[in-house]
């Protein structure tokens, strides 16, 4: 079997409910996933839910249950998110399942028997008033800052990995491999951080502290830190060390946050790879975060937007068109229900609602509920046509360059254009008229706008696959799989089709 597309998202930690960072990163591996399979490509796409680790632990016992119950009842928080959002997920790995577990410790066994990871003392600092570990990095001018209270030194026997060694290795790796990370000024910051020289890393964490983790196998007095577990779920999820590994990997890209990549996964993930001995991931797609009216989203502000109410009050697709509309994948975007409620109106409602209203409105009353012949050649055709021709290949390019927002941009070019078509045409008011090439314009204008709604939902089916297979469905037109052979503006295409029952696609929403 040749390469799959492997794709993936972060795996989002389980220590609460998912918000709307969350779900933006789902629905933005799922546009890519879905437009690469439109573009032919055999995808498989993996998401998930990080379970170990203190604040799990924290959490759970706060509310007085087992860890493990605590995340199954947040993974199915995370799972109907999924669905809500009609993500196309192949797979939903958690990184309690044995299946990860194993390799996880597989991959450490190996390291250890390379002697990639050691044995020695960790010194550090704890501040009892905080219940805090510190590092020295987080003295100020040479000194504790006072919120620490009392800092005490100490040192325990811990495990790192050799990740020091491996430093020159990963700056020649990523000068060689320039695209390694997108947009490429991530990847100058990587290369920034990596001016200063890398710690190894402790990868162990003593089981009298933590016990929501996975044993080392070599030490089962220590669990596994919680970034190199995470990590491996790229690799565990896709059978690393059986048949069939190598269909899936290396990965064509791990989607995720800006506050992911230094040093986890532009640093930790490529070298434990490499002194594993495992291909590296072909690249990183590095989102921007959304902000809420400028502040960061948190807990702590009360400012935390819930995708599922967000889903329930505009629907899904939606949710998902504001998402990708207003977000420059790489750069930050601000968060407002304003806005996505001006989006939902004007977008959504005025320009690509409207257009299906009316179609299916002229459909019904002027042409029998078929989909007409087009015998008209007139100028406002040729200028509809041109306008698509123009612009449908743009749309895939700028699609392909992750310029999501900007494909969608163009794509309302051509939405609107097919609205001042219609407001060209009149056709309402030519209906009226006794002349016959006059009833012939009517028609024509019908089969234009099919054609249109066709081409704008294949487009569309990315970033909203149910609306865009209703519009299919509504102007006679087959589902599409694939954009090959279904992007070319021919007006011919629908004829005869049958047009749908009039439907709303975007009712008005009143507060
Ligand atoms: N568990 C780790 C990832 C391990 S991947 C091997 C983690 N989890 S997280 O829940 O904190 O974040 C999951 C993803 O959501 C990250 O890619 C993060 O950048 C993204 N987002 C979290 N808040 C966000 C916003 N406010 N906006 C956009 N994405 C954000 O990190």
């Amino acid at each position: 079997m040749s390469k799959q597309f492997y794709i993936t998202t972060a795996i989002d930690y389980a220590n609460g409910s998912p918000h709307i960072g969350h779900a933006y990163e789902k629905v933005l591996t799922d546009v890519i996933a879905r437009h690469r399979r439109l573009s032919g490509d055999a995808v498989y796409f993996l998401t998930g839910l990080d379970e170990h680790g203190q604040k799990v632990q924290m959490t759970a016992n706060k509310e007085g249950i087992a860890p493990q119950e605590y995340c199954d009842a947040i993974a199915e928080k995370f799972q109907g998110l999924c669905s809500t959002l009609n993500i196309s997920n192949d797979d939903f790995i958690r990184t309690t399942q044995a299946r990860h577990k194993d390799v996880v410790r597989q991959i450490l066994q190996d390291l250890f028997d390379k002697g990639e990871i050691y044995r020695a003392d960790y010194k550090g600092f704890y501040s009892k008033r905080q219940e805090q570990f510190l590092q020295e990095k987080d003295k100020v001018d040479g000194e504790w800052p006072e919120i620490f209270g009392e800092v005490e030194e100490f040192s325990e026997p811990a495990y790192f990995f050799k990740l020091s060694q491996y430093q020159d290795w990963l700056i020649d790796f990523l000068k060689t491999n320039e695209d390694f990370v997108f947009p490429r000024f991530r990847q100058k910051q990587v290369l920034e951080f990596l001016k200063e020289p890398l710690n190894d890393l402790c990868i162990s964490r003593p089981k009298e502290r933590l016990e929501w983790g996975i044993p080392l196998p070599f030490d089962e007095d220590f669990v596994c830190y919680v970034w190199f577990d995470a990590l491996t779920n790229y690799i565990s999820a896709v059978g690393y060390g059986q048949d069939g590994f190598a269909e899936k990997w290396p990965a064509n890209f791990h989607v995720i946050g800006k506050d992911i990549l230094v040093p986890p996964h532009a640093v930790y993930w490529p070298i434990m790879l490499h002194a594993a001995g495992i291909p590296i991931p072909k690249q990183l797609l590095v989102h921007g975060w959304w902000n809420i009216s400028g502040e960061k989203m948190s807990k702590t502000l009360g400012n935390v937007v819930d995708p599922i109410q967000l889903a329930d009050q505009v629907g899904p697709d939606a949710v998902r068109y504001f998402f990708i509309r207003e977000m420059n994948v790489g750069q930050d975007s601000d968060f407002s229900a304003d806005l996505l409620l001006t989006r939902y109106k004007t977008d959504l409602g005025n320009d690509l609602g409207n257009l299906v209203s009316r179609q299916l409105n002229m459909g019904g009353r002027y042409a029998d509920g078929k989909v007409p012949a087009a015998t008209i050649d007139e100028e406002p055709e040729q200028e509809l046509k041109k306008v698509w021709d123009e612009n449908t290949a743009t749309v895939i390019e700028q699609y392909e360059g992750f310029q999501f927002h900007r494909g969608l941009d163009t794509a309302w070019v051509c939405i609107r254009a097919c609205n001042r078509y219609l407001e060209v045409r009149q056709p309402w008011k030519l209906a009226k008229s006794e002349d016959a090439t006059d009833k012939e314009r009517v028609l024509t204008s019908l089969a234009y706008v099919a054609e249109s709604l066709r081409l704008a939902a294949t487009l569309l089916t990315p970033v909203m696959p149910t609306i865009s297979a209703q519009i299919l469905e509504l102007v006679g037109a087959d589902s599409v799989t694939a954009y090959e052979g279904n992007l070319t503006f021919n007006v011919g295409t629908l004829e005869g089709r049958s047009l749908g029952e009039k439907t709303i696609l975007f009712p008005r929403i009143e507060g």
